[in-house]
């Protein structure tokens, strides 16, 4: 094959690296292809970029290969690049060559006709070669890229933290089991299973964020993050929910609320102003077909600044609105996604941090406030999505953590080593997640986290 040899078509109809009439080898996947009498065009797309590559056979009777080739089939043409006589495209090529590496036949599903999103989660092992899972999935490449870009270049550290875990970081108690244990036949002791017989001689779940390991790394590293898959096992059907997803979590020493919101709306303009430039051929693609207003937005939210509301002045919005609401509004209660969308769609019409949430609906590791009633919890809420980050300052005091613990009825006992990092150099410190399928959504304008993802994993899916 010519894998080094090859010409990607991104460096010639993007780049403009390639000068014309000059002899290239293209390799890739035929997207459409028209043959008469005289001529015959394919249009050939190798995932290196959106557009096509357009293939120009002037003497068709000479290359009895083409009645073989049909949409979808694998291809390698080599010709001379000329300017396009055409609308529609600047290059094309003038084969000399064409070699079919792989036939694709008529049942080949995706035929030039626009499909449902439903449809192709089902042939998501074929989605990638359309133009939107293609320009999709590009486009969550480079922005993996570019959280690692903002970090490193901020001086953070990336850490591996474990996936296997012991610990419900979040204490929702909607975590994957991990065992080895024939599930038949698990070992009992007083009718209970006995999981110091399991292999880890423990009982162990698949991770739901790696915070807490985080926080063990910034207690010396100083400014750390991860960015890993998490699992949770929270029965919810819903366009913004997945089993499996991945978050980015920075978590910095010595810094407090005000830093983390400060970081957070910072790296989101990052994040967007990244995707604006460096994925501009995918961003007009998802504006034209997607969401016609989607780089608009991402523009607006770059040169806004974020709103702060606390929890309190939140839910006093949300109880003088005349909007009905399914689930009730109240001091106390957790708000749910309607009411995150009011908001920051309706009320505000930008992204808003809400900060300083009842203790009682958070986390045991928040810090409490001086009201003793609230924690420094802060989640970011953007329009359609609603949450799109959570995080906190973490309690730094040993002894305000304990009894935190105690009150939301933990057992400190296998939490002792994140004890430890509070009876040792303890330092106020925050953090936050953003997940990183959800900030897809809203960089694409998708409306369902299943078509953001690769290969989706949902109550009910676990397929490919
Ligand atoms: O608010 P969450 O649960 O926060 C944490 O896990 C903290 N330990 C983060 C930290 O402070 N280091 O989750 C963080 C983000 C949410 O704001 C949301 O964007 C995303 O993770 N997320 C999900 N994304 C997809 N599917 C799900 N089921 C998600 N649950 C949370
Ligand atoms: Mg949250």
């Amino acid at each position: 094959m010519d894998y080094f040899k090859r010409t990607r078509v991104a460096r010639i109809i993007v780049d403009e690296q390639v000068a014309l009439n000059q002899e290239i080898i293209i390799l890739g996947w035929v997207r459409t292809i028209r043959v008469s009498k005289e001529v015959a065009f394919i249009e050939i797309n190798d995932g290196s970029c959106i557009g096509n590559l357009q293939v120009v056979i002037g003497n068709p009777d000479n290359f009895p290969v083409l009645k073989d080739i049909l949409t979808g089939a694998a291809v390698r043409a080599v010709g001379k690049l000329v300017e396009s006589p055409a609308k529609g495209q600047k290059y094309e090529l003038a084969v000399t060559e064409l070699e079919l590496v792989g036939a694709a036949d008529q049942s080949y599903p995706l035929q030039k006709k626009r499909h449902t999103f439903e449809y192709l989660r089902e042939i998501a092992h074929l989605r990638p070669r359309t133009n939107t899972f293609g320009a999709v999935n590009r486009t969550r490449s480079k922005i993996a890229f570019a959280i690692h870009k903002y970090f490193h270049d901020r001086g953070f550290y990336y850490i591996h933290t474990p996936i296997v875990t012991a610990s419900d970081c979040e204490g929702a108690g909607d975590m994957f089991r991990v065992t080895n244990f024939d599930l038949n036949k698990a070992p009992e002791v007083n009718g209970k299973i006995d999981y110091h017989q399991d292999f880890f001689s423990a009982e162990t779940f698949l991770t739901v964020s790696g915070q807490l390991e985080a926080e063990i790394y910034a207690q010396a590293l100083g400014d750390v993050y991860t960015f890993g898959p998490t699992f949770r096992a929270e029965n919810s059907n819903t366009s913004r929910h997945a089993s499996e997803f991945w978050m980015i979590e920075p978590e910095m020493a010595f810094c407090n609320l005000d830093g983390d919101m400060e970081i957070a709306a910072d790296f989101l303009k990052f994040l967007f102003k990244y995707a604006l430039d460096e994925c501009a051929d995918d961003m007009a693609f998802f504006g034209k077909w997607v969401d016609k207003t989607i780089c608009d937005t991402l523009e607006h939210v770059i040169n806004s600044d974020f709103e702060r509301l606390t929890y309190t002045e939140a839910v006093k919005i949300l109880e003088k609105t005349n909007q009905k609401f399914e689930f009730p509004v109240g001091w106390g209660l957790d708000l749910q996604s309607e009411h995150e969308r009011y908001l920051t769609e309706k009320v505000l019409k930008r992204p808003v941090i809400v900060y300083d949430y009842p203790k009682k609906i958070k986390a045991f590791y928040m810090r409490v406030n001086d009201d003793g009633k609230t924690v420094a919890a802060m989640d970011v809420l953007v329009p359609k999505i609603g949450e799109i980050i959570g995080g906190s300052q973490r309690e730094e005091r040993l002894d305000v953590l304990k009894a935190h613990m105690k009150e939301k009825g933990m057992d400190p006992g296998t939490l002792e080593w994140y004890l430890d990092l509070r009876r040792y150099g303890s330092t106020p410190h925050s953090g936050f997640g953003l997940g990183f399928d959800r900030t897809l959504m809203y960089i694409t304008g998708m409306a369902n986290i299943r078509d953001v993802t690769p290969l989706p994993r949902v109550p009910g899916w676990a397929k490919f």
